[in-house]
């Protein structure tokens, strides 16, 4: 089923199938941070993220968001429609954490008076940088129509992903996720929702459950993310 390997990121690989439609996600337990300055393993990452996004994902598909995720294969593999990415990083920010802290000289744990959404444009070269949506459009990353349509989805996962969170007692501080169209042109969510690409905090400590554990060295790194995959799974 698996055949040769189509594109390789810092955490994941992708594989053709023998359907042009289809892919296989591999999750690897590879760390970077800071752009890939800071590199590392993180033992079980990979079995972990696969099994939060796969929770996350079809949480999600069950209250109406479309996405690339078509079954699990195994602890590590995802089946997935193929794609065609969106060059954006998609932020939400709830909660003051990380690079706004910096940027706007807001203290951490900060509550917005609404949630901010910000599109950083994927290119390594350039450290992914702050865009806005008119950097978007004008660059040709992204049509005006499928934009909007990023933003409502955006919007409703936010939401969506609070709520699943606070049932759990954890405050989701922010978010990254990234978007990709299907050969039939419809806008889905893609790649991964976890704790590589979240903010997640325990209520009633602050306690963080996520990949800043590795980016500032604080320690049980994989012991965050089994918490996060057990609190889902209860
Ligand atoms: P930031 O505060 O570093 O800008 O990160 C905002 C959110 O995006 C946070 O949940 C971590 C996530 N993120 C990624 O998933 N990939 C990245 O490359 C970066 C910089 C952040
Ligand atoms: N994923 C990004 C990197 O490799 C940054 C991060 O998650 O902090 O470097």
């Amino acid at each position: 089923m698996k055949q040769h390997l189509l594109y390789e990121g810092k955490a994941k690989q992708i594989y053709a199938t023998e359907n042009p439609e289809q892919v296989i996600m591999y999750y690897k337990d590879d760390a970077t941070a800071f752009n890939g300055i800071k590199k590392s393993v993180i033992t079980d990452k990979g079995r972990l993220n696969a099994a939060i996004t796969q929770e996350l994902f079809t949480y999600l598909a069950a209250n109406g968001i479309p996405t690339h995720l078509i079954e699990q294969l195994s602890e590590r593999e995802q089946l997935c429609h193929t794609v065609t990415i969106f060059p954006l990083e998609v932020i939400i920010r709830n909660i003051a954490a990380g690079s706004i802290t910096k940027r706007l000289a807001v203290k951490e744990g900060t509550r917005f008076q609404q949630p901010i959404f910000e599109l950083c444009y994927k290119n390594d070269d350039l450290g992914d940088p702050l865009i806005n949506d008119d950097h978007a459009l004008a660059l040709g990353l992204i049509t005006p129509t499928q934009l909007s349509e990023v933003k409502r989805l955006t919007l409703a996962i936010n939401t969506l992903l609070q709520h699943r969170f606070a049932e759990v007692g954890i405050d989701l501080v922010d978010f990254k996720i990234e978007f990709g169209m299907k050969q039939d042109g419809t806008v889905v969510l893609a790649d991964e929702i976890s704790p590589d690409s979240c903010r997640f905090w325990e209520q009633t400590t602050a306690r963080k459950l996520d990949k800043d554990r590795f980016r500032q060295d604080l320690g049980e790194v994989t012991q965050a993310y089994e918490e996060i995959l057990a609190r889902l799974q209860a």
